[in-house]
């Protein structure tokens, strides 16, 4: 271990994630390379890297929709191994793609209860409980979130980007046993007040005890929400950094390899 992982706010608690010696090959491929990975209750974790570094993958394999190759998954320090995502989901490990999984033509409470749905007896037979869903929509995305909609009642296309993304994380976060939220380049394709938006809403989740996995490639971003940053460069984990103990410079010559820590062999 360095000095900077040693001196992590996480220092003595019991991850919530922990992936060890993870190698995935797709073919000849070697998308991950023995790579190593914990994540903390109530922490933003970053993962940055190149192109092709391995980050989508390993954050597929924490959710299910890869099986590794070789290596181990825990969770509250008990090995855990998923069949696919809604052993994740059931596990309390979800994830959030840009523009994945929203069904432009639902409204967002269609949405967040979509493949889940409320109902209530009438006469013996069940129906949608679709005002229960309004409101508890409502209640997720102002309340937990503090997103407001101009309106619940519109189709989810008609929503903006960090809208239409904030109803994916509300999705996500309406199930109790969710623990870990995963991101893979959340403001990607937002502009500069959705991405501020969405930010905030990631710090906001942070507070809340949960523990964020967010993949990004503006390390600007990174650097304003995030308590640790895990650097991919070609499959491997080349470190793991404190943020408030490193700086963009530092990163950024981690990514392209002019400079590693003592993890890499
Ligand atoms: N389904 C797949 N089949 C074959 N090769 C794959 C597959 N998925 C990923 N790879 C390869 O594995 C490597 C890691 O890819 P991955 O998508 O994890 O990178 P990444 O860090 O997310 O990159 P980016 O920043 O471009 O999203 C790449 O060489 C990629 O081509
Ligand atoms: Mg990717």
């Amino acid at each position: 271990m360095t000095a900077t992982t040693l001196k992590t706010a996480a220092e003595g608690k019991q991850p919530v994630v922990s992936m060890r010696g993870i190698t995935k090959r797709f073919g000849g491929v070697v998308a991950l390379d023995e790579v190593d990975l914990d994540a903390y209750g109530g922490e933003v974790l970053a993962i940055v890297g190149d192109n092709g570094a391995g980050k989508s993958t390993l954050i597929k394999i924490l959710t299910g929709v890869y099986q590794p190759t070789k290596g181990t998954l825990e969770l509250d320090g008990k090995p855990f191994s998923m069949a696919s995502h809604s052993d994740a989901i059931a596990a309390g490990v979800d994830a959030v793609y840009q523009n994945l999984a929203i069904a432009d033509h639902l409204t967002p409470a269609e949405n967040l209860f979509l493949g889940s749905e409320l109902t209530r007896s009438v006469l013996g037979f069940k129906v949608l409980d679709n005002k229960r869903m309004r409101k508890e929509a409502v209640d997720t995305l102002n309340n937990r979130l503090g997103v407001q909609l101009k309106s619940m009642d519109v189709l989810t296309e008609s929503l903006s980007g960090g809208q239409r993304q904030a109803v994916a994380i509300a999705r996500a976060v309406r199930h109790d046993t969710l623990r870990v939220l995963v991101m893979d380049e959340p403001t990607a394709a937002l502009g500069p007040q959705e991405t501020a938006r969405t930010l905030q809403l990631i710090k906001s989740l942070r507070d809340q005890g949960l523990t964020v996995i967010v993949i990004s490639h503006s390390l600007d971003d990174v650097f304003e929400i995030s308590d640790r940053i895990h650097v991919q460069r070609r499959g491997r984990c080349v470190g793991v950094v404190t943020t408030a103990q490193t700086n963009n410079e530092e990163v950024l010559s981690m990514i392209v390899g002019a400079k590693t820590t003592d993890q890499e062999h």
